[in-house]
């Protein structure tokens, strides 16, 4: 899809969208259309109760000397913020992506938030993601129609395009590793998907089998010994800075391309939902995407631990002993709590190579988190009081939202082991932070570490206005904005 910035609204065909808040007057984006276009759509808006609500829509066919021209007017709600507008750009785009429209002008100029017509852009790109490359009878009319968007703005507001183009891009590649099957998505074809991010100046390494196995990583190598497929550790550093940020930020993403449970084999309905396992991994890749893509001004290495979780006579059993790189000793009750093992070893092996002072790793970590927050926001686990409220207002500018849950000595013990370290399972109850637990057993004194637990927010079941159901793209707009605001001056 193509987006171009005019610095006035184009007389053509092009469907014309316009944004309207609760508390603004119709008046506002009819201006600019003829006494009988606005007259009309004032009936259309009074004749459906059209108040504005964020994300609704009016409808109508204008009749003008170009032919038949479609008008919408999107809710924005109460706010004038650059969230509501992403989300007006992508219930428009929900409503026009397979109309048969083949061109979106959106004009913002109602607005006064920073950007309203990019952000309406914006969110119209997210939702128009889809990936139809599996559909090979798809009937001609369900196919999206909509090639190209016009954004009309002041002057200065295209130069600020291409970082919201970039994100975009992230958001996609995060989307794609997520939604693919896991046939193709495993770890080998996860790698395989990244490696184009060296064409934006992304350093790409990986780390084998065989390599992982002389630095000791067992507890990774535990969970992928019962799949035929090899794991493999993906390594993508970005360094905008020129060498002035010495250390990088760390960014690192649970990786399992499919969780069956291994031997704690999971129930048979829904396992097919275990593909978006992978979703901390996708986020991170999305996440050096766009900080590449708009050459962020930081210094960021993501790491991404790739296995596949499978049931076999060669997987590890519920009670095996697993040395992990770091030394301490784990005791796997439940091969299902898969990914704290595997992002165990992930972290120890990025703070010993890159010795970062910020640490933040994103996983599709427990089922319990869905139960605490369900599809809104996903859980921070901390153990810095700035770092937390760093991510948190990212999130809160971003759209991907945090909401923090404790860390404590109490919880901390229930994961003592009678016989090893650390046992890979506690209690049922407190399920998230348990988790979230072992996983600082694993962070270096000093270090600045955050746990974000996504596993309900990276895939949802429904539609939202900025996705379609299934994969979100959540934590690349999180990580670029927290990247942007605390690391680029
Ligand atoms: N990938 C799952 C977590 C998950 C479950 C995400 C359901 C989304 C929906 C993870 O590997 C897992 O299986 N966790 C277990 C841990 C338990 C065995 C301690 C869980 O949450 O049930
Ligand atoms: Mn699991
Ligand atoms: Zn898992």
């Amino acid at each position: 899809m193509t987006v171009t910035f005019t610095a006035s609204s184009p007389e053509d065909s092009s469907a014309l969208i316009l944004p309207l808040g609760k508390s603004q007057s119709i008046d506002l984006v009819t201006s600019d259309l003829s006494t009988e276009t606005g007259a009309a759509l004032k009936r259309a808006a009074k004749a459906s109760r059209f108040d504005g609500a964020l994300a609704s829509i009016v409808e109508i066919f204008a009749e003008t000397d170009k032919g038949a021209r479609r008008i919408l007017v999107v809710g924005t709600g109460n706010g004038d913020d650059g969230e509501s507008l992403e989300k007006a750009g992508g219930a428009a785009m929900a409503k026009l992506l397979t109309s048969g429209e083949t061109a979106l002008t959106f004009d913002a100029r109602s607005h006064s938030a920073d950007s309203a017509g990019s952000r309406m852009a914006f969110g119209a790109l997210q939702r128009s993601w889809r990936l139809d490359s599996y559909r090979t009878k798809a009937p001609a009319k369900t196919k999206p129609s909509v090639k190209e968007v016009t954004v009309v703005a002041p002057e200065d507001e295209a130069a600020g395009w291409d970082r919201y183009q970039s994100v975009y891009a992230g958001i996609a590649l995060a989307r794609e590793l997520v939604t693919e099957p896991p046939n193709v998505i495993h770890p080998a074809g996860f790698v395989g998907r990244c490696k184009p991010l060296a064409d934006l100046g992304v350093t790409i390494e990986t780390l084998d089998k065989a390599q992982m196995t002389a630095l000791g990583m067992g507890a990774l190598l535990g969970v992928a010994q019962g799949s035929a497929q090899d794991p493999h550790m993906l390594i993508m550093r970005w360094d905008g800075t020129d060498g002035a940020q010495k250390k990088p930020v760390a960014f690192v993403g649970k990786g399992v391309t499919f969780d069956t449970g291994g031997i704690s084999l999971k129930p048979g309905p829904g396992m097919e939902d275990m593909k978006f396992d992978m979703g901390g991994a996708a986020a991170v890749a999305g996440a050096m995407r766009a900080l590449a893509g708009r050459k962020a001004k930081a210094h960021v290495v993501g790491v991404c631990g790739l296995v596949e979780n499978m049931p076999s006579s060669n997987a590890q059993r519920p009670s095996d002993i697993v040395t992990t790189m770091s030394g301490q000793t784990v005791e796997v009750l439940n091969t299902d709590a898969e990914g704290r093992l595997v992002l165990c070893d992930a972290m120890h092996w990025v703070q010993e190579e890159y010795s970062p002072d910020v640490m933040v790793d994103l996983a599709t970590l427990t089922g319990a988190m869905l139960i605490a927050l369900g599809f809104e926001q996903a859980g921070c686990f901390s153990n810095d009081d700035g770092l937390a409220d760093q991510l948190l207002n990212a999130g809160t500018a971003s759209g991907d939202k945090l909401w923090r849950l404790p860390l404590g000595k109490a919880y901390d013990k229930l994961i003592d082991s009678p016989i090893a370290d650390i046992k890979n399972t506690g209690p049922r109850e407190a399920g998230s932070i348990t988790a979230a637990q072992f996983l600082q057993r694993f962070v270096k004194d000093g270090v600045k570490w955050a746990h974000l637990d996504i596993a309900g927010t990276a895939w949802r079941k429904t539609t939202s206005n900025l996705a379609d159901k299934g994969a979100t793209g959540y934590g690349v707009r999180l990580l670029d904005r927290f990247i942007a605001d605390n690391y680029e001056g």
